[in-house]
């Protein structure tokens, strides 16, 4: 019996190495890994630039408090403030930190300005973490089930409708903030008809009761959609913005941004972490976020995406069961009209690496670094896969 607790229904194999998208088991089989330890590995396995850049860091420097002046933090808050326009960056560890830093932001800037219980409107089929906050403002009721009572403080609005959220400004004076998903990952890759419109409509509600737009760019941030953060495919920004996974390229990093009054909302004493933001973490990330730069990934993702696309589309048109296959860059869903959770091990079977994401949407989150030739090798063999699966 492994003495792990139960909290992963975890498939049976274990990886012992890895190169670019590839990845070896201990019995030697190779696998296609399409779900980057889910939109972790933007650079794939091994990088060696990223093993460079971390090992410098390690032999001489990995860990000092946050009471301290960290060099190698500056630098990577400089580099992420100059590429979202952002003013400030308070650091983490994971995606659900940097969402109760949001939350706790959004929070005390309703104190500060005179509203004792402040509500913050999230949207149905979020996901932001597993903490008590942000599984309150995750809208899976499965994923709550069994922790109750939840935090309180949120309301729930669908996603990707602007008049349900008019209409929470007209009957509510304590609303201090919206956080969305810019693009929902866990939920099924549900991205907005119109992101430019949808954004645009939010930040003017946001513009029109000073409440903070916080968006949550923990999976569609790094590069997956194609720009460095998915708001970046509209005009838009937000007073808040989280990011974690790629960051660190899986030294865990995560990352609280902020602008204009968001920016000073925080001060000593209010919030903080041990290990948040440490010299090995930050390194980590200044040297992805370098790496994304100097290989040109931004568009290449975005390359990867549309031919991601056109290959599978081309496979598997004439399936009526495969209802969509939608994208944004590298952020890409397979939809199902029926559940397809089997499809997870009849890949692996295959040495394809995927996930099953809202019951039946297949999620491909590839490394950045993905090839021309890779993504058609990965399109041919996860479709006949699926052909194989809808023929039984
Ligand atoms: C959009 C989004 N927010 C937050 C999280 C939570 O991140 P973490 O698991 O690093 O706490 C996730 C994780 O899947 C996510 O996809």
């Amino acid at each position: 019996m492994s003495k792990i607790m139960d909290t992963y229904a975890r498939q049976p194999v274990t990886f012992v190495k890895g190169e670019g998208v590839w990845l070896w088991a201990k019995d030697g089989k190779k696998y296609l890994d399409a779900l980057s330890g889910v939109a972790v590995n933007g650079l794939g396995h091994t990088h060696p630039k990223l093993i460079k850049a971390i090992n410098e860091q390690i032999s001489r420097l990995i860990h000092v408090s946050n009471v301290y002046c960290i060099t190698e933090q500056e630098k990577l808050a400089e580099k992420l403030t100059a590429i979202s326009g952002m003013e400030s960056v308070f650091f983490c560890n994971s995606g659900c930190e940097a969402n109760e830093a949001a939350i706790k932001l959004a929070r005390l800037y309703g104190h500060q300005n005179g509203i004792d219980t402040p509500e913050i409107i999230v949207m149905e089929k979020a996901f932001h973490g597993r903490t008590m906050a942000t599984l309150s403002a995750t809208g899976n009721r499965k994923a709550q089930a069994g922790f109750e009572p939840l935090v309180g403080g949120f309301i729930r609005v669908a996603f990707d409708d602007l008049e349900a959220i008019q209409q929470i400004a007209l009957r509510k004076n304590n609303v201090v903030a919206i956080l969305l998903e810019t693009i929902q990952g866990e939920g099924g890759i549900n991205i907005p008809i119109n992101l430019q419109d949808y954004l645009k409509g939010l930040r003017e509600i946001c513009d029109q009761h000073n409440w903070l737009l916080i968006l949550d760019e923990v999976q569609s941030g790094i590069a997956r959609t194609g720009k460095w953060f998915a708001h970046q495919h509209t005009s838009i920004q937000p007073d808040v913005m989280t990011i974690a996974k790629g960051l660190g390229s899986g030294v865990p990093i995560g990352a609280c941004l902020a602008k204009g009054v968001a920016s000073h909302v925080f001060t000593p004493g209010k919030h903080g972490s041990t290990f948040g933001g440490n010299p090995l973490a930050t390194a980590a990330g200044y040297a992805t976020l370098k790496i994304i730069e100097e290989d040109k990934l931004c568009s290449h993702a975005s390359k990867m995406g549309i031919l991601i696309n056109e290959e599978f589309t081309r496979h598997l048109r004439d399936f009526s069961q495969v209802k969509v296959i939608r994208n944004s860059g590298l952020m890409v869903g397979i939809e199902f009209d029926q559940p397809c959770g089997e499809l997870t091990r009849l890949a692996l079977d295959e040495g394809i690496l995927i996930n099953v994401t809202a019951d039946k949407v297949i999620r491909l989150l590839p490394p950045l670094v993905i090839s021309e030739a890779e993504v058609k090798e990965l399109a041919e063999r996860l479709s006949q896969v699926i052909k194989n699966y809808l023929a039984k």
